[in-house]
């Protein structure tokens, strides 16, 4: 039996859009600079430890989840560079960013349905989406995709290295990062292997801007 954790979310049944609007003022109060975007960030905690670490850098989670927004946001309102959304991502991305400024993008553990196709319009990495990544990372760019579940990571590393360039070796080995995920920590704890791999915009792309 697997030892991989799941909970079920439909997050098709949430309609709500992120905006620019949304953060654009408290991005410019901040001072600007380059976006850190966290994907399904459940409760926060990562971007929050994140944002701690990185105060010249400001960060955007979205949480399909109300319940989880509601519960664990609050706490970090008195980060100036943190805002966290309840949103779907599949309905917020690229329309919720301005332009090219998104420098990282961690899309960590990202659904709980595996391989299991009938789940598969669930998806929150869908060509859309990855089309939607080209369209918002800054130069030199990255997203960062991690899971415990091997036939997930390919399907997503073939859509993701069809439009990005992966890079070969890890940023970082697994764990050893100055913060993790929730799930990350849950897997390294009951020594669950966890697949990892970091893509970068391509030159390429940035070429379509300017045709
Ligand atoms: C397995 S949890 C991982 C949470 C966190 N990234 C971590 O690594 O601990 C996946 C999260 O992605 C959220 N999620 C799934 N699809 C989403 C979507 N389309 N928009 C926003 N969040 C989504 C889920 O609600 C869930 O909280």
């Amino acid at each position: 039996m697997s030892k991989r954790i799941r909970r079920h979310v439909d997050p098709s049944q949430c309609r709500v859009a992120i905006t620019a609007e949304d953060w654009l003022q408290a991005y410019r109060s901040h001072g600007g600079g380059e976006i850190w975007l966290d994907l399904g960030c459940g409760k926060g905690e990562f971007l929050a430890g994140l944002a701690a670490l990185n105060p010249a850098i400001f960060f955007i989670g979205v949480e399909v989840r109300r319940a989880i927004a509601e519960k664990y946001f609050h706490q970090y309102k008195d980060l100036p560079n943190l805002l966290l959304f309840h949103g779907n991502v599949n309905l917020s991305i690229p329309s919720m960013m301005d332009g090219r400024k998104v420098r990282r993008v961690f899309i960590h553990f990202p659904d709980p349905y595996g391989g299991k196709p009938r789940y598969r319009k669930r998806r929150m990495v869908n060509e859309n989406l990855v089309e939607g990544l080209c369209t918002i990372l800054a130069p030199g760019g990255t997203a960062s995709v991690k899971t415990d579940d091997q036939a997930l990571f390919e399907e997503m590393d073939a859509l993701l290295s069809d439009r990005l360039e992966p890079l070969p070796i890890p940023a970082a080995p697994p764990g050893s990062e100055p913060v993790l995920t929730e799930w990350e920590k849950e897997c390294l704890s009951k020594s669950i292997p966890v697949y990892a791999r970091e893509y970068r915009l391509k030159p390429s792309r940035l070429l379509r801007d300017i045709v």
